[in-house]
């Protein structure tokens, strides 16, 4: 009787079809335990929070995205904004989320690839402006910019907040 018990090697084809299937569909959206923030990217974003009051941000909405001007005269402070910036570009482009659990980022990492970001480091911080090349991309852009703008004004009180979506 043939009990059609599959082979070994067609167990390592199901599991390079899966593998496979998993790399291509590995949208911020499907990341299931994925890797947790890494401590360096961490501390950036502590020291942003820590030092908030002396961060100064003007954001302005174009029709399109949005432009803004980060800066703090704390050199110290100025180096964590430029650090956490290309941190958070390099995490995000490489197709990973952070804060997953608030509406907002995990809308704003399923729609990041529709979006061109533009970083020039000036001498006391950060210039960002962003494209959104879909409606929704333009204003989910907006919405994570006056999140960000939230957490500079406010602090740590902002932190553990979970922030709205505006596209679903
Ligand atoms: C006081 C706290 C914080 C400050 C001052 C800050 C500042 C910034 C700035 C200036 C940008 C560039 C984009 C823009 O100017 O609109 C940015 C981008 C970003 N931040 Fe923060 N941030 C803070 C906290 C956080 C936290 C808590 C997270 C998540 C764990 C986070 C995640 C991101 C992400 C994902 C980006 C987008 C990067 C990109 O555009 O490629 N930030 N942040």
């Amino acid at each position: 009787m043939n009990t059609m018990k599959p082979s070994s090697s067609t167990k390592t084809f199901v599991l390079a079809l899966f593998t496979t299937a998993m790399a291509f569909s590995s949208s911020c959206a499907q990341q299931v335990g994925g890797r947790g923030l890494p401590p360096e990217a961490r501390e950036q974003i502590h020291a942003l929070f820590d030092a908030h009051a002396k961060i100064r941000r003007d954001l302005k909405l174009t029709a399109d995205g949005y432009t803004a001007l980060t800066e703090s005269d704390d050199p110290k402070v100025a180096a964590a904004l430029k650090k956490h910036v290309g941190q958070m570009q390099a995490r995000l482009g490489g197709g990973l989320s952070v804060r997953r659990w608030d509406p907002a980022f995990a809308e704003y990492c399923d729609h990041y690839d529709e979006m061109e970001h533009q970083f020039t480091p000036t001498d006391k911080g950060v210039r960002m402006t962003v494209k959104g090349r879909t409606a929704n991309a333009v204003k989910i852009a907006q919405n994570h910019a006056k999140v960000v703008s939230d957490f500079a004004a406010h602090g740590w009180s902002e932190h553990d907040k979970k922030h709205d979506t505006v596209t679903r």
